[in-house]
């Protein structure tokens, strides 16, 4: 056997350790207590001394080959177990829960995208607004009661700067940058001092339009309304324009839609009246023109406001504004589209 050590050594260098199996043999092979060294060791004990010291050598490189090529295999044994390269590819996949956008970025990207058929374009106002941009050019006398402490957050430092009231100031923001022909939605969070309730919050969203061009008339604006609410409460809705009062606009109204949930008939939503009060629109007011630069003898035009918050509870049957603001999980994957 000893005088074999040579083919030993070759045979364990050239060993692949290609299964468990085959390994666990080659241990038993070499390392057993009946196994070629336990043999060798034996044989050695009549090795003549002067040859001793080269045998031994030799036995001793034979068994630390083996026990590497047995330590190595293992490990790799057990790397390949914990990254199973048996995947099953028809297995179902792990669950992922999937955000989803909230209703009211749903509402607002529907409404953008109705308007966007009839060539209007979005433009950003700015929350934190000054007092000419929100009111003073919009034609608000500065006696109008909307500028009254109890409907404004003014910043304390600076009566002039304020959180706007509303996204009507991006109108100003708007043509103040460009002339007619304009068609532009400004949408937006707003903020008013009130108290929060079902019905009502300290902010919300509204999206604002605006057409500014030659010969814009009424019917334009009411071509234009009719054709948003037929598209976005369905083909079968009717509007109408209640006369109304705004300063920005002469003449002004509000616009209702038949109600969409009881089809007109009267319900609890509509108050037993068949309209939904959606919107507040008009005529852009000579002097809003004139202030933003804009000839009133040349040009004319609508514009429109509405709010996101309404619109959403009108859309997926809401009952509490303040639900939009919680951020429920519950309430918000109900929306998922
Ligand atoms: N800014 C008004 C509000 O907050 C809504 C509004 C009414 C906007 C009439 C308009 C408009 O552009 O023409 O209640």
């Amino acid at each position: 056997m000893i005088e074999n050590l040579k083919d030993f050594i070759d045979e364990v260098e050239k060993f692949k350790a290609d299964s468990k199996e085959k390994v666990e043999e080659l241990r038993l092979k070499f390392l057993s207590r009946k196994g070629i060294l336990t043999e060798i060791f034996n044989e050695f004990k009549s090795v003549a001394p002067a040859e001793k010291r080269e045998y031994g050598q030799r036995i001793n490189a034979l068994k630390q080959l083996v026990e590497k090529k047995i330590s190595e295999a293992q490990a790799g044994f057990e790397e390949k177990a914990s990254k199973p390269n048996d995947l099953d590819i028809t297995l179902p996949g792990p669950n992922y829960t999937i955000g989803s956008h909230h209703p009211i970025t749903n509402v607002l990207n529907e409404i953008i995208e109705i308007f966007s058929r009839l060539g209007f374009t979005v433009a950003e106002g700015q929350e934190i607004e000054d007092d000419y941009h929100n009111f003073t050019a919009l034609n608000f006398a500065p006696e109008h009661p909307a500028r009254d402490m109890q409907d404004t957050f003014f910043i304390e430092t600076d009566p002039d700067i304020l959180l706007r009231t509303h996204t009507s100031g991006g109108q100003v923001r708007v043509m103040e940058k460009q002339q007619p022909p304009i068609r532009v939605l400004v949408p937006g969070r707003v903020f008013r001092n009130e108290a929060v309730s079902a019905r009502s919050h300290c902010i919300f969203h509204q999206v604002e339009g605006l057409y500014v061009d030659k010969n814009v008339s009424f019917a334009d604006l009411k071509q234009t309304l009719m054709y948003f609410a037929k598209e976005f409460y369905g083909e079968k809705t009717e509007i109408r324009l209640r006369p109304s009062y705004f300063p920005f606009t002469e003449p002004s109204a509000e616009m209702d839609v038949s109600c969409s949930i009881c089809g007109g008939k009267g319900c609890g939503i509509c108050k037993n009246t068949g309209w939904l009060e959606v919107l507040g629109c008009g005529m852009v007011h000579p002097n809003v023109l004139r202030n933003c630069g804009i000839d009133p003898e040349v040009y004319s035009g609508f514009a429109f406001g509405m709010g996101i918050e309404r619109t959403a509870m009108l859309r997926y049957g809401v009952t509490d504004i303040r639900m939009f603001f919680e951020n429920d999980m519950k309430f918000l994957s109900r929306f998922k589209i």
